[in-house]
């Protein structure tokens, strides 16, 4: 029986000895094309090979591809864990030709594998082709041995593959493995083709690719007919191991028993064991897709991944989990797979943290989440609803970040619907905005009508990378899309054949500078690369023409003190990793001539010490004098070199790879050739900028003096105004510090002489009743304590007595009531003279019959509840 390990590196092997290219699976992030959400199949890192735009040193490929299928046109999710075939995240194993080897090969190949090499029996094998492809049925009867009867012919629904909405495709031929009566859903019309139950596997999928489908839907016939295939490892490894179930095959059996063991219960291939099948293919969605660099967040892909994770944790609930164990399945994913995929080690600590905090997150928001849908239940039915509105649902989300689905699962529970349509146009009409909000108004071209203009041009050469000035032809002039022959005084583009300008790129900002000759000064305010043209853009003052021989200039500060904060962005990614870890990797940069940009991902705050240390770093970096060399290799051997890809970032065969001291990068950026140019490196600031991104702001050269020199005129002008030297600032500052609290001390003594002072020329005021003397009187004390000291110093000093003193203390009534023993015997009870005088401050309270105290909220009612005060007293001793 073979292991997964060991199909993988079959099917690798065998189309290697067939002179394929082995290449590496790309990342789950689909590298530079906005089409997609993620990578769904084998073919995506090859787009552009299939289109004819990127050329590659071999024609024939094979992989073994990551592939998430969990939105956009590919969508498993809702299926998974209801059959035994369906997965969120899964392995495509594929063989590819570019314009090599046609339908022919491509079907000889497959058979040959199945039914020689891995020795699939014939009788269980059947083959689907599209309707109209006569081809493909003669060739399977030509080159294998296939019956006739066991072709059948599909319609675009099944047979004609495509990537997305647009993007290469083509008609397809699938083998399909027929498990056995066995395993029919049993009714009539369980046929090969037409039933989707799970008697019927398909296991490859041949693709012909010969289309590139348009935005605007046309099928425009692709440069070279090309083979695409693809068939998912799970799949063949269930029938290889001879499983009812990819989740029975040693891809998932261990995750399988992690989660009995975290949950005490037993895994059921039935209906029972649904949740178990929902989390084990989710744990490994999470790990991969948290490993290729996405994170949990509120849109795109990052929302994808917190919809995936979350519906584990939900699973979880169902299993009886009320806390945090997703992340707990890490290591077991890492462990099946590590061997292929060498990154999810690496990045192991990480995605656990990553997994643990957002389950951490996640249930605070259930809590508040459920409570808030309870509530929308109950007003829904006294409303005599059955349906939470689409406006409700979406508040929720919104607003407390509790997801639909959870909505509608706690909606059906109480025999509720949920309005999702109006859900939808609410998300769509946000959506909306947010893109209307972040439209950037940097990119001049029309990237479509631009391109027909020019094709008809030799592609531009950059020659900038240690040259500033060139003579060249001007090739084209754009205006508004379309080509002139002639521009006077007026804004264009214009496409030289040769041209040292850098077009913006990789983070960096274009040059700046100008292009001239005796007829026309071009200042140039924007440099942008148009698939392999390079376009400035700018204002002509005077006439050029296309013909015309012209100086490029690029502006030499704006060059270097850009190629100085980008060298700086690489000392500072490599000082990174080394002080926080490796898993702080690049998630986008800025390079500009003033300053630099750095977004990384981590999870907490960098603390001062760390900061330092890094900006100690980058600085030795600097004053160690290191070349920075650039070299062009192939992505290969830079690799094998130890150079850092950037995530999302797409790489061509031929790469740069730009190294300094220990840091290599592939890069296609301009760097200053010794990092003694950058002259210094000061941090700015650092931040968050959303769940687990951080950003830190950077100075170099001439910039970090000038910042240091501002935060030392700052220090001059506060120690002008302490009146000291900057040295002795802090000194001051303590001194002052000091005195302040001196002076406080002090208040406060004179503060609490005065009121004393006051409420002894109040002893006059007291009235004797009966041989007790009555004091009822109004003070002004801010604290409720001093009130309650000055009440009882006032008894003392008149012996036999009653005293009650009312202040307003702070927003509110402060009473309290002192009585002696006299008084008491008498009849006197203090608590409650203080209880009837709060009550009419609108507040209460009491105490014992010799003292007693109360606040009320009601200042305006103070005289009144004295008066309330005295006539009891009075009433009582007379
Ligand atoms: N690209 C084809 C598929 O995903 C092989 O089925």
């Amino acid at each position: 029986m073979w292991t997964s390990n060991e199909v993988r590196k079959l099917f690798l092997d065998y189309f290697e000895e067939r002179q394929h290219a082995v290449v590496e699976s790309s990342s789950l992030v689909p590298a530079d094309d906005p089409t997609l959400l993620f990578t769904n199949a084998g073919m995506n890192q090859f787009k552009d090979v299939f289109l004819g735009i990127d050329k590659r040193n071999y024609d024939k490929a094979a992989t073994s591809q990551k592939c998430v299928r969990a939105g956009g046109k590919h969508n498993d999710l809702d299926t998974v864990g209801r059959t035994p075939r369906h997965h969120t995240f899964f392995e495509m194993l594929g063989n590819f030709s570019f314009g090599d080897y046609f339908k022919e090969d491509a079907i000889i190949y497959a058979w040959d594998f199945l039914t020689n090499v891995v020795n699939l029996p014939k009788e269980n094998l059947w083959v689907t082709i599209f309707h109209e492809d006569d081809e493909a049925k003669d060739i399977w009867l030509k080159v294998t041995d296939v019956k006739a009867e066991r072709i059948l012919r599909l319609g675009e629904e099944e047979n004609f593959w495509s990537m997305g909405d647009t993007g290469p495709c083509g008609p397809c031929s699938e083998i399909m493995y027929d498990r056995g009566e066995k395993y029919s859903c049993g009714h009539e019309n369980c046929l090969i083709g037409v039933c989707d139950c799970d008697r019927w596997l398909e296991i490859w999928n041949l693709v012909f690719m010969q289309f590139n489908r348009e935005p605007d839907g046309e099928l425009k016939p692709l440069p070279n007919p090309s083979i695409d295939t693809g068939m998912g490892l799970e799949r063949i490894c269930s029938i290889l191991q001879q499983k009812e179930s990819n989740f029975e095959t040693d891809l998932f059996i261990p995750i399988i028993k992690k989660i009995e063991d975290l949950t005490g219960k037993k895994y059921k291939a039935d209906e029972e064991g649904f949740p178990f099948r929902v989390i084990a293919d989710h744990s490994r969605a999470c790990t991969f897709l948290i490993a290729d660099g996405v994170l949990p967040s509120n849109d795109g892909r990052g929302y994808v991944l917190r919809r995936i994770l979350r519906r584990a944790v939900r699973f979880g609930r169902h299993l009886g989990i009320k806390e945090p164990f997703l992340y707990q399945n890490v290591d077991v994913v890492t462990s099946i797979m590590e061997t292929p995929y060498p990154e999810l080690n690496e990045k192991k600590d990480f995605v656990k943290e990553v997994i643990k905090m957002e389950e951490e997150r996640f249930f605070v928001t259930l809590n508040e989440g459920i409570k808030k849908v309870e509530e929308m239940i109950s007003t829904a039915k006294s409303d005599n609803r059955s349906t939470i509105t689409g406006q409700e649902a979406f508040m929720l989300y919104d607003t407390y970040g509790f997801p639909l689905d959870l909505t509608e699962d706690m909606a059906e529970e109480n025999g509720f619907e949920v309005d999702t349509q109006g859900f939808n146009l609410m998300m769509e009409e946000q959506r909306e905005r947010a893109r209307k909000a972040n439209k950037s108004d940097g990119a001049f071209v029309e990237e479509q009508v631009i391109n027909e203009i020019l094709e008809k041009i030799p592609a531009s050469n950059f020659n900038g990378y240690n040259n500033l000035e060139e003579k060249s032809t001007v090739l084209a002039l754009i205006k508004d899309g379309e080509a002139i022959s002639n521009a006077k005084d007026i804004e264009v583009s214009i496409v030289t054949e040769a041209t040292p300008f850098y077009a913006e790129s990789g983070g960096q900002v274009a040059d700046k500078g100008n292009i001239k000759n005796a007829k026309c000064d071009f200042a140039v305010e924007n440099v942008q690369k148009v698939a392999s043209w390079i376009l400035h853009h700018g204002k002509v003052s005077g006439e050029i023409t296309v013909g015309d021989t012209v100086e490029l200039l690029v502006d030499q500060n704006h060059r270097l003190n850009t190629a100085r904060n980008h060298t700086a962005t690489h000392l500072l990614h490599k000082s990174l990793r080394k002080v926080v870890g490796e898993h702080a990797q690049q998630k986008g940069s800025l390079v500009e001539p003033e300053r630099l940009r750095f977004d990384f991902s981590h999870l907490h705050a960098l603390t001062e010490e760390e900061l330092l240390e890094i900006e100690n770093k980058v600085n030795e970096y600097i004053w160690s004098m290191s070349n920075v060399e650039a070299t062009n290799t192939d992505i290969n051997s830079a690799k094998e070199m130890g150079a850092i890809a950037l995530f999302g970032e797409k790489y061509t065969e031929e790469v740069r790879v730009v190294s300094v001291a220990d840091s290599i990068e592939l890069c296609g950026g301009t760097h200053v050739s010794n990092t003694g140019q950058i002259g210094l490196f000061k941090i700015q600031s650092e931040g968050s900028i959303g769940s687990g991104l951080r950003r830190i702001e950077a100075v170099t050269g001439k910039n970090a003096f000038e910042y240091l020199n501002q935060a030392e005129a700052k220090l001059q002008e506060i120690s002008a105004y302490l009146r000291t030297t900057p040295q002795e600032t802090l000194y001051k500052i303590d001194a002052l510090n000091k005195t302040i609290k001196e002076r406080e001390k002090e208040l406060e003594l004179l503060k609490s002489k005065l009121t004393k002072e006051s409420s002894e020329s109040l002893l006059d005021k007291a009235v004797e009743i009966n041989g007790i003397k009555a004091l009822i009187a109004q003070v002004d004390v801010e604290d409720a304590n001093i009130l309650r000291q000055n009440a009882e110093m006032l008894k003392d000093k008149l012996g036999k007595a009653v005293v009650v003193l009312g202040a307003v203390t702070g927003d509110k009534v402060g009473l309290v009531c002192f009585a002696s023993k006299e008084a008491v015997n008498q009849g006197v009870n203090a608590g409650n003279i203080i209880g009837a005088a709060a009550k009419v401050a609108s507040g209460g309270g009491g105490g014992r019959s010799d003292m007693a105290q109360a606040g009320g909220k009601d200042v305006t009612k103070l005289p009144d509840a004295l008066s309330t005060a005295r006539e009891l007293v009075e009433k009582t001793l007379s």
